[in-house]
């Protein structure tokens, strides 16, 4: 009994030292951040983060890794329903949910006024009625900046995409591309972050492509690609949090390798073990359909989707990447298999990475073993 208060008596006098790296002083404004606790969710970082975007894929994540050290994280949601799992990630009180919207420069006031950084992870695969893409990449992310800046925020991370280029035939990645300008005319001392394709746990990469019937290819499958985890460019994100040398720098995040798409669904198909049908559609037709049918609100394949898929991934020679962030990304071959388990057979689906399995019998090669039999 008496060692255990005395242990925690120990622990209590530990976390009320101070150390000179408890201190932190933002480069731009001079503001000094004080932690508290011995670090954990339990504890004070100092650090107030705002993340918009924060109820998508690689919002939750960024979140999590933030209020897990006991940042206070202001989420601005839509949707009442959307920031529901975030208020988990943080203690009591550490995540604080606003609802915004991006056309109200009061809500965005609000949300950035007490942060010394802030994340603009706002993106949409798809133009819907009300927000264009040139509203949402170009002029919402120009909005928060500027908001961030004149209210003296210290950091600024905005999320782009890799192939942003104003000169690209897809809208997406003009407008990232133009976002990204807009973004550096704002708020100078902005970090831009490009990632390629993301997977992880319900992503729209290894996800939309596991479960459908037949694959349809486009280009021939080979469009090239880097896919990237969601964990490491999370990780890269929250590096940026309190790594002052990533001020003003725009980071390249892609995976170790690069693969044409051909080859990422070959290894779907291994993985899932399910061999489907693969048809390959030429561009005209995939556009004329995709044209017809796009409903956004069902959130099937746009005509944007079909641009896209066309572009390989390029990238920047000599521009910053994991490397410069002391991270080695995780490679797909090792971690799809978590995100594309559910996809499989019952028989299979608990079996490890590269089981081998007996060829399946058909059904006549059956008939005449029974047959032989007897
Ligand atoms: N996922 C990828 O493979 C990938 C690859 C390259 C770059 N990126 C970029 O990385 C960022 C995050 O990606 P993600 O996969 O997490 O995207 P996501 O799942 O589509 O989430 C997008 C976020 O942006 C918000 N948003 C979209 N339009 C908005 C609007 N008009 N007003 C306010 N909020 C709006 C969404 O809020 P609601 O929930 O309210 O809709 C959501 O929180 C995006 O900028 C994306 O373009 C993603």
């Amino acid at each position: 009994m008496f060692s255990v208060s005395r242990r925690n008596l120990c622990v209590s006098t530990l976390s009320q030292k101070r150390f000179a790296h408890d201190l932190i002083i933002r480069q731009r404004t001079g503001k000094p951040i004080i932690k508290y606790g011995a670090g954990g969710r339990s504890s004070v970082s100092g650090h107030i983060a705002t993340v918009f975007g924060c109820t998508g894929f690689l919002g939750r994540y960024i979140v999590s890794k933030l209020a897990r050290q006991g940042t206070q994280v202001v989420v601005p949601y839509r949707d009442e329903d959307s920031k529901r799992h975030l208020k988990v990630c943080g203690d009591l009180g550490q995540v604080v949910p606003l609802e915004f919207d991006l056309r109200n420069e009061k809500n965005i006031e609000e949300a950035v006024r007490h942060s010394d950084i802030v994340y603009n992870l706002i993106g949409r695969d798809h133009e819907t009625r009300n927000f264009s893409f040139e509203k949402v990449h170009v002029e919402g992310a120009a909005k928060i900046a500027r908001i961030s800046r004149e209210l003296g925020v210290s950091r600024f991370v905005h999320v782009s995409a890799l192939n942003a280029d104003k000169n690209s035939p897809s809208k997406f990645y003009r407008t990232k591309a133009l976002g990204e300008e807009a973004v550096r005319k704002e708020f100078p001392g902005a970090t831009i972050v490009r990632p390629s394709a993301i997977y992880g746990q319900e992503d729209r990469f290894l996800t939309r492509y596991a479960s459908t019937k037949y694959e349809y290819i486009l280009n021939g499958g080979r469009s090239k690609v880097r896919p990237v985890h969601v964990f490491d460019v999370a990780l890269a994100l929250e590096r940026m949090f309190k790594d002052e040398s990533t001020t003003g720098e725009t980071y390249e995040l892609y995976g170790p390798r690069e693969y044409t798409f051909e080859q990422v669904l070959d290894l779907i198909d291994e993985l899932i073990d399910n061999r489907r049908l693969r048809f390959n559609i030429p561009k005209p037709i995939a556009l004329a359909v995709t044209k017809a049918f796009y409903l956004p609100f069902l959130l099937t394949i746009s005509p944007e989707d079909i641009e896209r898929l066309f572009i390989s991934d390029k990238i920047t020679l000599g521009a910053k990447t994991f490397e410069d962030l002391g991270i080695r990304p995780l490679s797909l071959e090792m971690n799809s298999l978590g995100v594309l388990r559910r996809f499989r057979t019952p028989k299979a689906y608990d079996q490890p990475l590269g089981y081998s399995r007996p060829i399946e019998k058909n059904k006549v090669e059956k008939k005449r073993e029974i047959y032989t039999e007897y």
